[in-house]
């Protein structure tokens, strides 16, 4: 495995275990949470990253602050959603 396929591998197993419970295990969504298909086109990575950290959106449908992530884990999870197809 080349570095960059391992850093997307260890990306996956982040997703998995931080990101799966609300955005779906294959990132499709749910009733509430948006699907993460694309996302990488839609959002810069400081974007994604600032979601990350500081959550995003309002009310009920609001993303908390994923806590305890290291900006290597966001770093590798940024790069596994951008292999997901939009
Ligand atoms: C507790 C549930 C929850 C967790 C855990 C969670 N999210 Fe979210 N996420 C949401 C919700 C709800 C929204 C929609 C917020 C809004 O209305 O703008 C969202 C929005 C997003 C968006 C913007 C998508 C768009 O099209 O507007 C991105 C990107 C994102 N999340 C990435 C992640 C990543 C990466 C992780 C894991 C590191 C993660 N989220 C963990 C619930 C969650």
């Amino acid at each position: 495995m080349s570095e960059g396929e391992k850093m997307i591998h260890e990306g996956r197993k982040i997703f998995l275990r931080r990101c799966s419970s609300c955005h779906g295990i294959h990132a499709e969504g749910k009733p509430g949470v948006p699907s993460l298909k694309g996302a990488p086109d839609r959002f810069t990575d400081d974007a994604i990253q600032s979601f990350i950290q500081n959550g995003r959106g309002e009310g009920k449908q609001r993303m908390p602050p994923v806590r305890n992530i290291s900006g290597q884990e966001i770093i590798r999870v940024i790069l596994y959603l951008k292999t997901l197809k939009g």
